[in-house]
Parts: C-alpha cells; sequence; structure tokens
C-alpha cells in the first residue's frame, strides 16, 4: 500500500458518517460468527506499539487481527521498547510499519503523537489513543453499542459525565455525536468541562449551539456536576435547529456516559467529590430508558450493583470492540470494500500551514516533549477570525495571533495594521506577543 493511498484513523473525523454506519453492518456479520473470518486477513501482521496502559483496547485489537487470521507482534512495554532509550516516535514507526507490520495500533501518553505516526509510518495507523486527544476507535465501538441498543443516533439525548477535560474517548464522542445530530448534554465534575479547542470544533464544523441545561433529577451525579449544558448541532441535521435556546429542560435522557477521572493526567486536582452514578440514579424517571456507558476501565464511579440492570451495557461496549476493530481493520488493509465514500477532508491533512514564530501552548502536545528534537511546527489558520486563530497541526490547541511577521525585512506588525494585508498570506509569520516575535528577531514596525 502505497504512501498516497493509505488510510489512516487518527481522529474520528477521518471516517464518513457513511462508512461508519456501513462498517457497523460489516461488524454485524464479523460478529455473528467470530470464527468464520480466518482467511480475510491471512498473511497480515498488525504491530501494536503501547506506551501507555492498556487492557480493552490492545487486546480487542490484538483478537480482532487473530480472529481475522492475521498475526500480531507487540511493543506493549515501553521499558522494554527504544523509547526508553531514546528513541523517538518517528524513528520506531518507521521501521515497524514495512517489513515488520502491515497496520500499526499506537498508544502514547503525548497529545498529537498519532499524527506524528501516522505522517511517518508507511502504512495505516490506528491511534488507540493518545494523551487526553483523541480515541476515536473507542467512539466507533460507543456508537455502535448506542446504535444496536437504539436503533438510531440522530436525536438521541446522551449525557456526558465526569472528566470532561482529559478523556480522550469524550472528545472523539462528542465530535461524532454531533456528526450524527444527536444532542449532547455535559454534567462535568466541576473544573473538569469540555476543553474550549473542542467547543470550537463542535461550534466551526456541526454549527453546534450550547445553551444553559436544567436536567431532571438524576442522584449521584446532578449534584456533583453543577453546570450542565446543552449541546445541539444545527448541521447537518437541521431538525435540531431551535432559534431561541437559553434553557433547555432535559426530562428525558438516552445514555449517560459516564469517565472516570483521569488521574494520570491531573496536577494534583481534588476530585474527592467526583460523581457516582448508583441504583438510586437509575431510579430517575428520565433515566427510565437511558444505557449506561462506559468506555472502561471503572474505577469508583459506578456502583457494582449498577452491572446488573439491563440498561448498563459498558461491559457489552467492550465485547462489540471486537468486530468493531475487525471491520476496521479488514477496511483499511483494503480487504473489505465499502460503498460510502471518504470524508471530503481527512483530518490528517496539512492544512494551511503557518505560524513558524509559534508554540504550541499545550505542554502536553507532543511538540512541546519528545518532537521538540524533530518536528517542525505545523499551525493551522482558521478561516475568517480576528485576530486570527492558529490551531496546532497535532493537538489542535488554539493560538491567538495578535503579531504578524514578514520573514525577509523581519518587521513585525500587529495583526490589525493594513501592511499584513501586503504580505502573501504563505509567508506570513505569526507571533502571540510582541516580546515572542522580537525574541525571534523581527522588529516592530509603525502603523503602516
Ligand atoms: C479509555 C482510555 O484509555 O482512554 N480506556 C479504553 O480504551 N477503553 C478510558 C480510560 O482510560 O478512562
Amino acid at each position: 500500500m502505497g504512501e498516497h493511498t493509505k488510510r489512516d484513523l487518527v481522529s474520528i473525523e477521518d471516517l464518513s458518517t457513511a462508512e461508519i454506519l456501513e462498517l457497523f453492518h460489516h461488524a454485524d456479520e464479523f460478529r455473528d460468527n467470530l470464527r468464520a473470518w480466518s482467511d480475510l486477513c491471512r498473511g497480515t501482521i498488525m504491530a501494536t506499539l503501547f506506551f501507555e496502559p492498556s487492557t480493552r483496547t490492545r487486546l480487542s485489537f490484538e483478537s480482532a487481527m487473530l480472529r481475522l487470521g492475521g498475526g500480531v507482534i507487540t511493543a506493549a512495554d515501553e521499558k522494554n521498547t527504544s523509547r526508553s532509550k531514546g528513541e523517538s516516535l518517528a524513528d520506531t514507526v518507521r521501521v515497524v510499519g514495512g517489513s515488520y507490520a502491515d497496520i500499526l495500533v499506537v498508544r502514547h501518553p503525548e497529545d498529537g503523537a498519532a499524527r506524528v505516526a501516522a505522517r511517518y509510518a508507511r502504512v495505516p495507523v490506528i491511534n488507540g489513543g493518545d494523551g487526553a486527544h483523541e480515541h476515536p476507535t473507542q467512539t466507533l465501538c460507543d456508537l455502535y453499542t448506542l446504535w444496536k441498543e437504539k436503533g438510531r443516533i440522530e436525536g438521541l439525548e446522551v449525557v456526558l459525565c465526569g472528566d470532561l477535560r482529559y478523556s480522550r474517548t469524550i472528545h472523539s464522542f462528542c465530535y461524532a455525536l454531533a456528526r450524527f445530530g444527536a444532542n449532547i448534554v455535559t454534567m462535568p465534575y466541576p473544573g473538569f468541562e469540555l476543553p474550549d479547542y473542542v467547543l470550537h470544533r463542535l461550534r466551526r464544523e456541526f454549527g453546534v449551539q450550547t445553551a444553559a441545561a436544567s436536567v431532571a433529577d438524576l442522584p449521584g451525579i446532578a449534584g456533583s456536576s453543577r453546570t450542565a449544558a446543552y449541546l445541539t448541532a444545527s448541521k447537518p441535521h437541521q431538525l435540531a435547529l431551535f432559534t431561541n435556546l437559553t434553557n433547555v429542560e432535559v426530562n428525558r435522557i438516552d445514555a449517560i456516559y459516564m469517565t472516570r477521572a483521569q488521574r494520570e493526567r491531573h496536577a494534583g486536582e481534588d476530585t474527592s467529590n467526583y460523581p457516582r452514578l448508583s441504583r438510586s440514579t437509575l431510579g430517575a424517571a428520565a433515566a427510565r430508558d437511558a444505557r449506561i456507558m462506559h468506555p472502561l476501565p471503572r474505577v469508583d464511579e459506578i456502583d457494582y450493583d449498577v452491572d446488573d440492570d439491563p440498561r448498563s451495557v459498558y461491559f457489552r461496549q467492550a465485547e462489540l470492540g471486537v468486530p468493531m476493530r475487525m471491520a476496521l481493520m479488514a477496511y483499511l488493509l483494503g480487504k473489505i470494500q465499502l460503498r460510502a465514500s471518504r470524508p471530503s477532508l481527512l483530518s490528517v491533512m496539512p492544512g494551511h500551514s503557518a505560524g513558524a514564530g509559534l508554540r504550541c501552548r499545550n505542554e502536553r502536545c507532543i511538540t512541546n516533549n519528545e518532537g521538540v528534537r524533530y518536528l517542525t511546527r505545523d499551525f493551522r489558520l482558521r478561516e475568517a477570525e480576528t485576530p486570527p486563530v492558529l490551531a496546532c497541526a497535532y493537538c489542535e490547541r488554539e493560538v491567538e495571533a495578535r503579531f504578524v511577521g514578514e520573514p525577509t525585512s523581519r518587521a513585525l506588525f500587529r495583526y490589525s495594521d493594513a501592511a499584513v494585508g501586503r504580505i502573501d498570506p504563505a509567508r506570513r509569520v505569526y507571533f502571540e506577543s510582541e516580546a515572542q516575535g522580537l525574541a525571534a528577531g523581527f522588529q516592530v514596525q509603525s502603523p503602516g
């Protein structure tokens, strides 16, 4: 498979809605008899490169490839890989993708790592979770479960609860829910709200509007997550378009998606009052037909006596991970064809790349960690924002660029200066502050 034709899954945005729905049907077929497909990927090798702990994601990928008749090689303990000797992710995937393996699944603690792997590997790369950024295959399992349970995704009312800031599963899930036309009710543990860059993307790409939400009493949850918000997409599903969205009353809930506190990414924040879903939560009238979801691992946020309730589907989510991942890999390897077309713009495509003067503000971004040694900074200019907004092409964190430089004369201007309009857009160098521009050797010019 050549470099230009390979398909990666870095973000859930790398699959179109029609592709996802068609993959569900293939997953159903695989699931009908998991043992009937051992010729489909015979001779294919998958490598799992997991630089962070994992149980379900890695094992379900490995099981999926074995059930498809392929082979599996794995580097699951970073202490036993050359990363501990200082090898970069870029070098590792260049070596492993090719004669060692035909497809890679990568999990890494740094935000944006999956994009780095996709750029450097010659074979398809699947993001198995990159820092707090995205976890698209968990979202496929979550959507598939919801679709099987409810028969549709459009128009569902889905409550997201807990640590929405650092849960990568939540971020990928939000984008997909908005795209499918589901309504999202966020009930974050205070201080763990959805990050701004996720909200901005929801607004920009799906026309998501946000309003305050009053949620029917949900014992165990409502008290500890005080700031419910209602997120509804206005495109492409015009049905959900509200004209005056101020305070939405949520009386029917189709799913409650609970997440654990992502302690490995916290900086000592207090989570002593973290929400906890119990039988009494399920006793609420609004939750009568709700499905209880969780990407697992569960810590304390769902009581064990909820497990027997027929509305609890978290173990089903994990079980469906095998046929779902079989379908995904068979597709990316070209072993099954879909009628659906691809998304018009894959998330991995470099957009208008600019902003060499900038540094990503996200300290967990791979460009500020191992990538310092070899990655060129890459920011994409958001259209029509004033002052200009640029997003890191790896982790998507946004920065406002209030100063713009001309690289030959090394002249530095305020973004609003008329002189900026005379600099070829492809040559503009963006800075967050005057000091940053001066430090890079640019000189302030009087307004022109
Ligand atoms: C999730 C992850 O790793 O992000 N686990 C998983 O893959 N099912 C969720 C979590 O760790 O909380």
